[in-house]
C-alpha cells in the first residue's frame, strides 16, 4: 500500500505535535526549575524599538541609570550562595557573590566550606580543576598544595617540598552554615561575628518537605529595594492588581506585562511589622489577605498571606492548599552593588502535586517580573515624600540601619550619621 504525500505530511505534523506536547507536559510535570526567562531585560522595552541594536541600547540605559543616594551595597547579614543538595561530598562549586570569586566545597566529613577561589600560592582559581581531599581539605590543581577548611584554610600539605610548610599561608575562609536547604555565608564589613543565624525550617531539615519548584532571576538594582517590597504595601494593588493573560504576560516589547484583563483583578491588603524583641530584631513580618475580584463584584478564592523575614536576605511565605501546606522561600544575594541574584523555592511534602507547585511558581514569576521591570530602571530616593499609607517603608529603612556598621557606610552616610541627619 502506498502512502500519499498528504498522509505523509500529516504523519510528520502529528509526530511534531506529539513531541511538542510531550516535551511541554514533561517540562510542566517533572522539571522543578521553572525560571521562565531572563527577566534582567525587563523594563527596557524602549530599547531597539526604533530599529537600533537592542543589546547596545540596554547597556546604554544601564550605564545612564541614576542609582540615587543608596545605602551601602552589602548589609551585614547572611547571604545564600547555593543549594545544599547541589554540593555533595567531594564536590566543589564556583560562586560569584559580593564582588568575590568564591568556591563552596563539601569535605568527606560532610562539612560545608566556603572560601575565596584564588589559591594563595600563585593565584590559580581552585574552582577550575581543584579536588576535595580527605575529610575537610581542598587541593589546588596547579601545584597540588592542599588547604584545610577546618583549620581556617591553612596549608595542609605541599607534595614536593622538603622544607617547612608555611604556617601563615591560608585560603580566605568565609563563615558559613546551612539552613533551610541553602548554603549561607556571613558578611560583616567590620569583621564581627554573626549577630543572628538564618532560619532552618524544621520540615526542610528533617526531609519532610522537599524542594518542588525553583526559579532564579538577576535584577539590576540595589539590594535594599528587594526586601523593601514587602513593606511597600501600597504598590501591591497598583503593580500586582491587574490580572494578566498568562499567554501575553512575557512580551519583551512591553514596559510591564501586557494584555491586562479588566474584568478580573487581584486584591491585596497587607501590613508590615518588625519584631520589637531585642533578640529577634533582625526579623520582620508581613501579614495580609488576597482574593480575586470578578467584575468588581464577586470575591473569589480568599486567602491569608503570612510572610516572615529572617534578616533582609531570607523570606518565607507560608501558604495552605487543598494538597497541604507549602512555603515559598526567597533569598537575595548581591553579586555586585547593583546586581542581585534572587532565588525562589517552593518546599512542600513529596506527595504535593508537581503540577500545582509549578503553577504556583509560574504565577509567582509572573508577579515578580512586574517588580523586576520597575527595579531594573528605578533610582533610590533616600528621603521619599511618603503619605500615611506608605509609613511601613520608613519603618523598614529604620529596621535596615542595624545591618550597616561604621566600615560599611559610604562617605555621604557617615557625614549624615555624624550630623544626625539620618532621619528615616
Ligand atoms: S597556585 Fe595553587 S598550588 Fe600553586
Ligand atoms: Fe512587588
Amino acid at each position: 500500500m502506498s502512502i500519499s504525500f498528504s498522509q505523509y505530511c500529516t504523519a510528520i505534523l502529528v509526530i511534531i505535535l506529539l513531541g511538542f506536547v510531550r516535551s511541554y507536559i514533561y517540562k510542566f510535570l517533572f522539571i522543578r526549575d521553572v525560571t521562565i526567562q531572563d527577566y534582567s531585560f525587563f523594563g527596557y522595552h524602549a530599547a531597539g524599538s526604533q530599529g537600533g541594536d537592542r543589546c547596545r541600547e540596554i547597556n546604554d540605559m544601564r550605564r545612564r541609570k541614576r542609582v540615587g543616594d543608596c545605602s551601602p551595597p552589602y548589609p551585614n547579614c547572611w547571604y545564600a550562595v547555593g543549594e545544599s543538595d547541589q554540593v555533595k561530598q567531594g564536590q566543589i562549586k564556583e560562586v560569584y557573590a559580593l564582588g568575590h570569586e568564591l568556591i563552596v566545597w563539601r569535605g568527606y566529613s560532610d562539612k560545608i566550606f566556603v572560601s575565596g577561589a584564588y589559591c594563595p600560592h600563585l593565584g590559580a582559581h581552585i574552582g577550575t580543576g581543584g579536588t576535595v581531599v580527605g575529610a575537610d581539605c581542598i587541593r589546588c590543581p596547579f601545584h597540588h598544595w592542599s588547604f584545610n577548611g577546618s583549620t581556617d584554610g591553612k596549608v595542609h600539605h605541599i607534595p614536593y617540598t622538603q622544607g617547612k610548610v608555611p604556617d601563615s599561608v591560608k585560603l580566605t575562609m568565609w563563615t558559613s552554615t546551612e539552613a533551610s536547604g541553602s548554603i549561607w555565608i556571613w558578611y560583616h564589613a567590620d569583621k564581627e561575628e554573626p549577630s543572628y543565624y538564618p532560619r532552618d525550617l524544621e520540615q526542610i531539615r528533617n526531609g519532610e518537605w522537599v524542594c518542588k519548584a525553583t526559579a532564579s532571576n538577576t535584577v539590576t538594582c540595589h539590594f535594599q529595594e528587594i526586601p523593601e517590597n514587602a513593606a511597600d504595601v501600597s504598590h501591591l494593588n497598583a503593580l500586582h492588581g491587574d490580572k494578566v493573560s498568562p499567554a501575553f504576560a512575557r512580551r519583551k516589547s512591553e514596559p510591564l506585562p501586557c494584555l491586562r484583563w479588566e474584568f478580573i483583578r487581584h486584591v491585596f491588603s497587607a501590613t508590615w511589622k518588625k519584631k520589637e524583641d531585642p533578640t529577634r530584631k533582625h526579623e520582620y513580618y508581613f501579614d495580609g489577605t488576597h482574593h480575586i475580584e470578578l467584575f468588581k463584584k464577586w470575591k473569589l478564592f480568599p486567602r491569608e498571606l503570612h510572610g516572615r523575614n529572617v534578616g533582609p536576605s531570607q523570606s518565607f511565605l507560608h501558604f495552605d492548599t487543598i494538597f497541604g501546606k507549602a512555603v515559598l522561600v526567597i533569598t537575595v544575594t548581591p553579586q555586585e552593588p547593583h546586581l542581585q541574584l534572587v532565588t525562589q523555592k517552593i518546599y512542600a511534602s513529596r506527595w504535593f502535586p508537581q503540577i500545582i507547585a509549578n503553577i504556583a511558581m509560574r504565577t509567582q514569576q509572573d508577579q515578580f517580573q512586574r517588580d523586576i521591570g520597575v527595579w531594573n530602571r528605578k533610582m533610590y530616593i533616600a528621603n521619599p515624600p511618603l503619605v500615611k499609607e506608605d509609613m511601613h517603608i520608613k519603618e523598614f529603612r529604620r529596621y535596615m540601619l542595624q545591618f550597616y556598621s561604621k566600615s560599611s557606610l559610604p562617605c555621604q552616610y557617615k557625614l549624615k550619621l555624624e550630623k544626625g541627619l539620618l532621619d528615616f
